[in-house]
Order: C-alpha cells, then sequence, then structure tokens
C-alpha cells in the first residue's frame, strides 16, 4: 500500500445545496471507483469551492457516503479573474494499492478545462492555427502546446524541409515533374521533444538548417505543387488523428484539419511583421535589409494567398486575431481561453 493524494474537480450548475452536495457525491463516487479506493482507506479530504459556491459545505457528501472515520476540511478557493466559476475541488488522500503513475485524477463538467492533459488524455482534440509569415503562429503555438501538454506540429517546416533537398541537390522548385519524381528519395519525420517538433530529412536533423531566407523564398513555390501537397497531407492528418495537437501553416483550419475542435486564424499588419523576422535575424547575428525583408514576406503572402491549391485563407468558422499590438502573452491567453472553451 502507499500513501497517494488524488485530485478531482466538478462544476455545479446552482448554487443550491443540493447541488452542492450531490455533484460532490458524483466526484467522489468517481475518484474512489477509478481508483479502487476503499472507503476505511482515506485518510484525509480537503474541499475547496469558489466563491460563488455558498449554500453548503462539499463535506456533507462524505457523510451521505458513509465516509465518517477522515480528516476532513472546506476552503475558499483562491480568487483569480476570469477562472472557472461554480467549482468545487478535492484533494483526498488515502492508502491505495496503485503506484503514484497510475492514479487517476478526476475532472468532470466544465472543470475538465482545468487540465486539459489529464481530460484529453485518450483522444485527439486539434487546434488549426493558420495565417500569413510572421503573424506570430509558431511563436504562440509552441507557448499554447507547452501550457497544454499537446503536440506542437509546424506544417511550414515540412515545406521547407522538401526545398532544402531540393536546393542541396541542384533542382529547380519551379521544375513541378523533377521535384514529383524527386519526392519517392526524400523521407520526412518528426520527433517531439518536449512537445516540440525536431524535424529529419533522411535521418538528418534539419531543424535549424531550414531557418533561412532563401529556403523560406523557395519553400512558396515548393508548396504550390500539388504531389508535394499531397504527400504531407498525409502525414498531417495521420498525426493529428493520434494525438492532442496544435498544427500551424496556411490550409489547416480550411483543407488539412477542416472538422479542427479549434480554428484560429492569426493576422497582423505587414509592418509589424517585417520587424518581427528583422528582429529574429537580428538575434541570429543575420544581415538584413527592413524593406527586402518586407517584400520578401509580401511576395510569399501573395504566392501562398493566390496559389491554386490550398491557398492561405480564413476558414469560415475560424476566430481571427490580430497580433498588431498584442504581446506574445496576450494572443497565447486568448487562445488558450477559447481552447478551454471548446474543451466539452
Ligand atoms: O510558415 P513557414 O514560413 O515555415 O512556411 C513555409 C512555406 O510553406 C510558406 O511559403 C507557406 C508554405 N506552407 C503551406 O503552403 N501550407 C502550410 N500548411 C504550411 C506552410
Amino acid at each position: 500500500m502507499n500513501i497517494c493524494s488524488i485530485r478531482g474537480a466538478i462544476t455545479i450548475e446552482e448554487n443550491t445545496k443540493e447541488n452542492i452536495v450531490t455533484n460532490t457525491e458524483t466526484l467522489l463516487k468517481e475518484i474512489l471507483t477509478q481508483n479502487n479506493i476503499n472507503k476505511d482507506d482515506i485518510i484525509n479530504i480537503i474541499f475547496s469551492a469558489t466563491k460563488d459556491v455558498t449554500k453548503a459545505y462539499p463535506a456533507i457528501a462524505t457523510r451521505n457516503l458513509g465516509i465518517t472515520d477522515c480528516a476532513i476540511m472546506c476552503l475558499q478557493e483562491m480568487y483569480v479573474e476570469d477562472s472557472l466559476s461554480m467549482c468545487i475541488r478535492i484533494m483526498l488522500t488515502a492508502n491505495v494499492d496503485l503506484k503514484k503513475q497510475d492514479i487517476k485524477h478526476i475532472y468532470l463538467k466544465e472543470a475538465k478545462r482545468l487540465r486539459p492533459d489529464i481530460s484529453l488524455k485518450n483522444s485527439s482534440f486539434t487546434v488549426a492555427i493558420d495565417g500569413p509569415a510572421g503573424s506570430g503562429k509558431s511563436t504562440v503555438s509552441k507557448i499554447i502546446s507547452k501550457e497544454l501538454s499537446f503536440i506542437y506540429v509546424d506544417t511550414g517546416a515540412m515545406f521547407r524541409t522538401i526545398t532544402l533537398h531540393c536546393l542541396k541537390n541542384n533542382i529547380d522548385c519551379n521544375d513541378k515533374e523533377t521535384v514529383t519524381k524527386e519526392l519517392e528519395n526524400i523521407s520526412i519525420s518528426l520527433n517531439f521533444e518536449n512537445g516540440i517538433q525536431q524535424i529529419y530529412l533522411n535521418d538528418e536533423n534539419v531543424t535549424e538548417k531550414i531557418r533561412t531566407q532563401e529556403i523560406a523564398k523557395n519553400a512558396s513555390v515548393i508548396a504550390q505543387i500539388p504531389s508535394v501537397r499531397e504527400k504531407l497531407l498525409n502525414m498531417q492528418r495521420e498525426i493529428a488523428s493520434k494525438n492532442n495537437v496544435i498544427m500551424d501553416g496556411r490550409d489547416i483550419g480550411t483543407n488539412v484539419l477542416p472538422n479542427a475542435n479549434v480554428k484560429i486564424y492569426l493576422d497582423a499588419d505587414i509592418d509589424e511583421r517585417a520587424k518581427r523576422r528583422c528582429n529574429e535575424l537580428a538575434l541570429k547575428n543575420e544581415k538584413y535589409e527592413y524593406d527586402t525583408v518586407r517584400q520578401g514576406i509580401i511576395d510569399r503572402d501573395n504566392a501562398d494567398k493566390n496559389r491554386k491549391i490550398a491557398p492561405l485563407k480564413k476558414a469560415d468558422d475560424a476566430i481571427v486575431i490580430n497580433t498588431t499590438s498584442l504581446s506574445i502573452y496576450e494572443v497565447s491567453e486568448k487562445i488558450i481561453k477559447i481552447i478551454k472553451e471548446n474543451i466539452k
């Protein structure tokens, strides 16, 4: 037997005694059955409730279930702006026949949003983030995926990797037929370290190598070739079918994951996007001219928006966020909130 603490939470619909007690009973029963805990093995239980839960102590539920021989406390949960309301939380400590990693923490009703990593453990929840270059997609996707324990899939990196291979082998990126033939010699694989994508070209890690202006420019040409898109589309859908993902790109909400649970379209003014790119280049000690960077982004936007196949376009059901005057953290917070609201 080990002493373990188990967490859980549930929301109530109304601040009434009956609602508080029956919901707490539901939560307690679920914790006990899912973890195979005997009532006599409970050592203590701490309940907290948000400040809008006032009509009864959740501890009443323990007596209704015959749990009488353990220490119990009821506290008010710290108030945090915009946090989940009408919520009862629990921490139960007991002697259990389980290892710590096998414990099942239980989040029910709206409280599922508190812990997407637990509530979505065996599902594939998909978030599509599209938008033009420099709109902030990859920066915010990395933050969000870390916070929610999702995998971040950067689809642009896949187009860049095919571009790198072509440039290395002196293949003209405009030559659709030669690029198409060459695809059979290109093996792309992804590995996720701490949820962040590492990309391999024929077993070589090229995650850093693909981040050049030359590759960015040619990738928007490669991205117009139907055979390239088809090869990558299959990979992208396969990953999304097995994981909770934040996937960013140009056609994720419209084409790759048309049924994504959440679709976001990020945008920002051209000068702000050019400024961000210049800052990135400066950080890497790369030479740049503002006007050239700005024009490069405009050209890529045009290529991405006007191509025939899977162009960059806002999905009808995507939520638009203009990031021009928002910080990275403000954008991330907005998206995390939207995602949590969509966890059912
Ligand atoms: O986001 P990025 O700069 O790494 O993308 C590189 C190129 O790939 C860019 O020109 C657009 C293209 N792309 C695409 O066509 N579809 C995607 N889903 C992702 C990127």
